[in-house]
């Protein structure tokens, strides 16, 4: 995924280029390094946060060009030779690249036959080396952008400079983002908006396939073909994003401790005056679709999951496809189809990858995000945002909650049934109890659940969707193994890998599948499983672990939810690991 940041003319770069990438690091942390020209260039690099590269990046740095990068690492492990800034061979060209470039093994092969050595094994320093190969022919690097544009394959979101000039820096971009931001005496350039809010709200958005020059006053840009195209200024007044802690100790903590206020807001967004507010066109659009599609990845495929049986609810037909599995077999069933796509932060590759899709098949659809002006929110035919503020913690939690919400508020809108408003408030109260009474009792399990390998969740229907992202958010910050099991399919097959002591967390909060979960309960007690229930009231037995009060079954991902995110905010912390950022993760997938 990777976050680049970039300045020219700028009087204290150092600072720019620090804030920016801890603002980027949501793209990944991996490693982080920076590069300037001041007597040379000179490269600093450090597998670890970006905190850390500055503290030996000297305090006072004099030079009117600098390049930033925080790594998510597609091609080789994180290491100093693989961490960005690369620099060339012959150390002409400096580079930072965002990406991944498809034929880097054949262009490698290419630059080795030309002499060519490398240090590490990432794509992007093949990049740095054609370039620097190009360049080299005639001291042209406007040539040498444009043989490189024509001769890479994949995406790239590329910034780099010359050892030979200080006064320009140079980005190519395809598929991955990169946004110029324009000041007085000085620009930048960076992966998103936000690192350079603080300095300018004019910018420039390059797009797929455009090259720019730019320099202490002034912005180029053009195509592939070299013809200058004349871009609009944008003017963004974005709200200085908040990263404030408000004291809790972690953002994850923080986030799960807002679901009352975020489903409040959302309820007050989306139903005012006793009235749905959906746009009409949106609401006429869903109800003369024969067929509901939900598309996306990981937790907000899970919030698809239940939102799909919403709009069953409704007597709509529907459908549920991963993103990156729907993109490479797309099937549309029905003759009216309805695509709503979800993501929290609106800049998931394999999702836009679908939209790119879905618009060249000239579908009708939605997003839900939590991330206005995002690709997906500026690209897709409706959009509906969460309003759940800015979600930093890499599990996603409050942004969960707010979808599954925000869908059964649609559903509803649908039908104009206005009995969900009431149930939502019923289970912001839950919510509220279980934060106020239960935290406790989660600890107590999560100690017991620390130093396990093996944890299994089970649920049905309602359950059984909660259960998969029960599963997903231990898995992600606790490194447990863990599954979601579907009550109904243990003895087809998982029941074999249940053995004394294996810890198996059951949700039984579904009136409809109650009885048949109990069921399960003993199956899994007789091979010897330590058995730990979630259960609501009327569906109870005192031997359970975690009694709550009563609400609509078909809302668990909303009221109950907040038991398994404590579980797991709480198994992570007691194994001492940072839960805000688990290993391997990003905040953003922003590769394929
Ligand atoms: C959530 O805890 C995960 N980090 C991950 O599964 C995430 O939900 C997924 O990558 C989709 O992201 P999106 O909602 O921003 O599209
Ligand atoms: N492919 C590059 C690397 O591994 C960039 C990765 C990315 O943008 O995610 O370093």
């Amino acid at each position: 995924m990777c976050g680049i940041v970039g300045s020219i003319g700028l009087k204290d770069p150092r600072n720019y280029v620090e804030k920016g990438l801890k603002i980027l690091d949501y793209r990944g942390y991996d490693s982080a390094g920076i590069a300037y020209l001041s007597d040379g260039i000179k490269i600093y690099k450090d597998v670890g946060s970006v905190e850390h590269l500055f503290s030996f990046v000297p305090s006072h740095i004099e030079t009117n060009v600098m390049i930033g990068h925080t790594r998510w690492a597609t091609h080789g492990v994180p290491s100093i030779n693989n961490t960005h800034p690369h620099l060339s061979f012959r150390k002409k060209i400096c580079l930072v690249h965002n990406g991944v470039i498809e034929n880097y093994k054949e262009l490698k092969e290419f630059l080795v036959d030309k002499g060519y050595e490398f240090v590490g094994e990432t794509d992007s320093e093949i990049a740095s080396n054609l370039l620097e190969y190009f360049y080299l022919k005639d001291y042209d690097v406007i040539s040498a952008i444009r043989k490189v544009m024509s001769l890479l394959k994949g995406s790239f979101a590329i910034t780099f400079f010359t050892s030979d000039d200080e006064n320009v820096l140079y980005a190519l971009k395809k598929s991955s983002p990169l946004v110029i931001g324009l000041g007085e005496g000085y620009n930048l350039i960076a992966s998103d908006a936000s690192p350079m809010i603080s300095l300018t709200n004019n910018f420039i958005e390059l797009e797929d396939n455009e090259y720019t020059v730019i320099s202490n006053d002034s912005v180029e840009v053009y195509d592939q073909e070299g013809e200058k195209v004349n871009k609009e200024k944008i003017h963004k007044d974005i709200e200085t994003i908040s990263h404030d802690l408000k004291g809790y100790p972690h953002y994850m903590l923080k986030e799960i401790e807002e679901i009352p206020s975020v489903v409040n807001n959302l309820i007050n967004e989306y139903f005012k005056n006793d009235e749905y507010q959906f746009d009409p066109h949106l609401i006429k659009d869903l109800n003369e679709s024969d067929h509901i599609i939900f598309i996306a990845c990981g937790t907000s495929y899970h919030s698809g999951l239940v939102g799909g049986r919403f709009f069953e609810y409704y007597g709509k037909s529907a459908s549920r496809f991963i993103a990156s599995e729907w993109a490479f077999h797309p099937t549309y069933p029905g003759e009216r189809p309805f695509i709503i796509m979800i993501s929290q932060s609106g800049e998931t590759a394999d999702l836009i990858h679908c939209l790119k899709i879905i618009k060249e098949h000239n579908l009708k659809n939605l997003i839900i995000t939590n991330t206005g002006g995002s690709t997906l929110d500026r690209n897709a035919m409706y959009s509906l945002l969460l309003h759940a503020g800015i979600e930093v913690s890499v599990a996603s939690t409050k942004a969960y909650v707010a979808q599954v919400t925000l869908l059964s508020l649609l559903s509803s809108a649908l039908q104009n049934d206005k009995k969900t408003i009431k149930d939502l408030k019923d289970s912001i109260e839950i919510v509220k109890d279980i934060r106020d009474n239960y935290k406790p009792i989660i600890m107590n399990v999560a100690d017991e659940l620390k130093d396990k390998t093996n944890i299994f969740y089970l649920g049905r229907s309602y359950d059984y969707f909660l259960s998969l992202e029960a599963s997903l958010k231990l898995k992600e910050v606790s490194y447990i193994h863990s599954e979601a099991i579907p009550g109904g399919e243990l003895k087809h097959g998982p029941i074999a890998l249940i053995e004394p002591g294996t810890p198996v967390i059951v949700f039984i909060t579904d009136t409809v599948t109650a009885s048949s979960m109990r069921g399960n309960i003993e199956e899994v007690k007789a091979r010897g499983a330590t058995v730990y229930t979630i259960a609501t009231q009327k569906l109870s037995r005192k031997e359970d672990t975690i009694i709550v009060k009563d609400y609509a079954y078909y809302l668990s991902s909303v009221a109950v939810s907040i038991v398994a995110f404590y579980l797991a905010y709480y198994v992570s912390i007691s194994k001492g690991l940072n839960v805000d950022k688990p290993r391997n993760l990003a905040k953003s997938v922003t590769v394929e």
